[in-house]
């Protein structure tokens, strides 16, 4: 299959929405990663995702919509207070809110769960194109399973090329990392993955939210089901290190990989671009501007694939506000194998 590259305007954004319309699906910018969209009530279109994707069947997706009247034909019964008040707050924006679904979502959208992640995209080509299928949208980040989610319309074809109909190429998307999932099915609202709106924002209007225990502890089971699985990997080896002597653990670590004949990546920022002597230093950011990290997170963990890199060290980040997703993301990408540089 040719993927056709569409451009933002009214008109080609209108070819874009046919081929969803058709069945088929279609990447997009969002205002977090770049989405693989499908008609959200169409089974076989939604089938195309997972087969596009590599995407385990077990793993469900979040519906996307550009109007918040939409949300109550997919959830059953009333909303509860504290989806409302998530709405006015975040919406549109990079939170998903899992509800009680309804049965009009096709089960291998939600993988079999009777709940569903549903989110209004704060992109105006997102919300475009939404509007102008005319239905909601299912889509999961537009890379293939385990590779790092993309952030520009090349990422997307550099996986997908061939496997979907199209993508609209809205330029890079600006949060860099996925939206936060809120589950708010259950008595206390639980945060099932780190994202864009951080838990101090979220506790302004749910002060009673938490983490998913399974999230903290990397035991038990995690409750959002794509959360267990290997994902935004490199294809090094890469180690997170952690802790104040981080520069000075690095160096050696390359010093050493380096002598045994390995091509050496560091991930770090523009402070500390020159303090390292690797094969590809590949900065991101800046540490005084954390979401300008979130942003480049993923195409730097890409540039390691271009650059051949085998092992990679990257430099840990506070965990606070969006450092909590920057750092799930890192370790996840790690393979959870981290470092101490105490
Ligand atoms: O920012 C984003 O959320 C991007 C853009 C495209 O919107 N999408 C995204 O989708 O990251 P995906 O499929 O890569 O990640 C969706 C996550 C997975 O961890 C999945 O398990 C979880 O959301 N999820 C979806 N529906 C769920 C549900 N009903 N219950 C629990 N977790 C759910
Ligand atoms: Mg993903």
């Amino acid at each position: 299959m040719e993927t056709k590259t569409f451009r933002t305007t009214e008109a080609e954004i209108r070819q874009a929405a046919a081929l969803l319309q058709a069945g088929d699906t279609v990447a997009f910018p969002t205002e977090t990663v770049y989405g693989l969209g499908a008609n959200a009530l169409d089974p076989q279109a939604v089938d195309k995702i997972f087969q596009a994707k590599g995407r385990p069947s077990d793993n469900p997706l979040i519906v996307h919509i550009a109007h918040r009247e939409s949300v109550d034909k997919l959830v059953r019964g009333p909303l509860p207070d504290a989806a409302v008040a998530c709405m006015d707050r975040f919406w549109p924006g990079p939170l998903t809110l899992v509800l009680p679904c309804s049965d009009r979502i096709p089960s291998n959208v939600t993988a079999g769960l009777d709940t569903v992640g549903i989110r209004m995209p704060d992109h105006e080509t997102a919300l475009a194109l939404i509007d102008a299928a005319g239905v909601p949208l299912a889509a999961p980040s537009a890379n293939r399973s385990g590779r790092p989610s993309p952030t520009t319309a090349a990422h997307v074809l550099e996986d997908l090329s061939g496997k979907i109909a199209g993508v609209v190429d809205g330029g890079a998307a600006g949060v860099g990392v996925e939206s936060t999932v809120l589950d708010l099915s259950g008595e206390v609202p639980l945060i099932l993955r780190p994202g864009g709106v951080t838990q101090e924002m979220i506790k302004e209007v749910l002060p009673r939210v938490e983490f998913d225990p399974a999230l903290l502890t990397g035991s038990g089971k995690p409750k959002s089901p794509g959360v267990k699985y290997t994902h935004y990997a490199p294809r090094g080896e890469m180690y997170v290190v952690e802790g104040p002597n981080s520069e000075r653990v690095i160096r050696q670590l390359v010093d050493n990989a380096r002598k045994e004949g390995r091509k050496t990546g560091v991930l770090t920022t523009s402070e500390r671009v020159y303090a390292y002597d690797a094969d590809a230093v590949v900065p991101v950011g800046t540490r005084e501007n954390l979401p300008s990290v979130a942003a480049g997170l993923y195409d730097a963990i890409r540039r390691f694939d271009h650059l051949g890199a085998e092992v990679i060290f990257a430099e840990s980040f506070p965990e606070t506000g969006v450092g909590v997703a920057i750092m799930n993301r890192l370790r996840k990408a790690a393979g959870q194998r981290v470092i101490r540089a105490d």
